[in-house]
């Protein structure tokens, strides 16, 4: 292969750029342009190209976010929008595609080489780290530190005033980043999308408020009608506060842990790529 496109696609997650980075240093080194889309398949498709060069890799290699943008395209769910990036690949003369991205990510590289018989290779990469047949995506981990960080000051004040505190971690239907971030903060409880609230729940709620628990009860988002009737259960008893970590837990940079699985991936998905071992790079 001489000329290999890459794309960031799905939600943004810490990680990105280191990988961005490997690989533009990899395939320049085995003599391949590597070709960068704005925006996902939504920059194929309008044929918009990120000129990479390694001075600026270099210096956003260990920041959050991706230089080459991302966004989730609907289109790329179509045949015909399918149609259109291997056409607009084929026209550029690229012979493969690396692409950084989730599951729905993972749909459009499926149908390329399904469809196409176009190569392309997906590294995974989500905070929610609920990709089948991953055991670790990039983004979880830093996703993870930043949960802490933020956590760690909302107990602070929670502390002073002794507050239960009901935060909602990202994840949408996974209960996976919660599970990570409990296992670092002895919460109060972790309410995941199966668990119901029950009397027994609010009862080892109250029990653990007495013990060395933190004051924070994780909740996974998208539970509304949970978080209400905690929080007006509770209320009767203690003085509650609800709080949103939100976006935050996507941004700032790649823990160092974080960076070496990127650098792991970035070999990994070349490899793969030059096999024809295509779909997604597991760990
Ligand atoms: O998939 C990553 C994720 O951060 C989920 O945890 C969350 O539900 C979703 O993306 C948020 O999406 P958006 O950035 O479109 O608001």
């Amino acid at each position: 292969m001489k000329k290999v496109g890459i794309i960031t696609s799905g939600g943004d997650c810490q990680g990105m750029n280191t990988v961005i980075f490997e690989l533009y240093k990899l395939a320049t080194a085995k003599g391949i342009e590597l070709v960068g889309f704005i925006r996902g398949y939504e920059g194929i498709l309008k044929k918009q190209i990120y000129p990479l060069t390694l001075p600026e890799l270099e210096a956003v290699k260990s920041k959050g976010g991706t230089i080459l943008k991302s966004s989730r395209c609907q289109e790329m769910y179509t045949p015909e929008g399918q149609l259109q990036v291997f056409d607009n690949l084929k026209s550029l003369n690229i012979e493969g595609l690396i692409i950084i991205g989730g599951d729905g990510s993972a749909k459009g590289a499926k149908a390329l080489y399904d469809r196409f018989n176009f190569p392309a290779v997906v590294i995974p990469a989500t905070i929610d780290n609920d990709i089948e047949g991953v055991s670790l995506s990039l983004g979880y981990l830093s996703a993870i530190d930043r949960a802490v960080t933020q956590l760690s000051w909302i107990e602070d004040t929670a502390t002073s005033h002794d507050r239960v505190f009901i935060v909602e971690v990202m994840g949408r239907h996974s209960g996976n980043l919660a599970k990570g971030v409990a296992q670092e903060i002895n919460p109060l409880a972790t309410v995941l999308p199966d668990t119901e609230v029950t009397e027994e729940l609010l009862a080892n709620i109250k029990n653990n408020f007495k013990q060395n628990h933190s004051h924070i009860i994780l909740i996974t988002e998208l539970q509304e009608k949970k978080v209400q009737e905690l929080k007006s259960k509770l209320s009767q008893e203690y003085d509650v506060r609800v709080n949103i970590l939100g976006h935050g837990q996507r941004g700032g940079p790649p823990t160092v842990k974080e960076r070496k699985l990127a650098k792991n991936f970035a070999k990994k998905a070349l490899n793969n790529l030059l096999k024809s071992k295509l779909g997604m790079v597991t760990n």
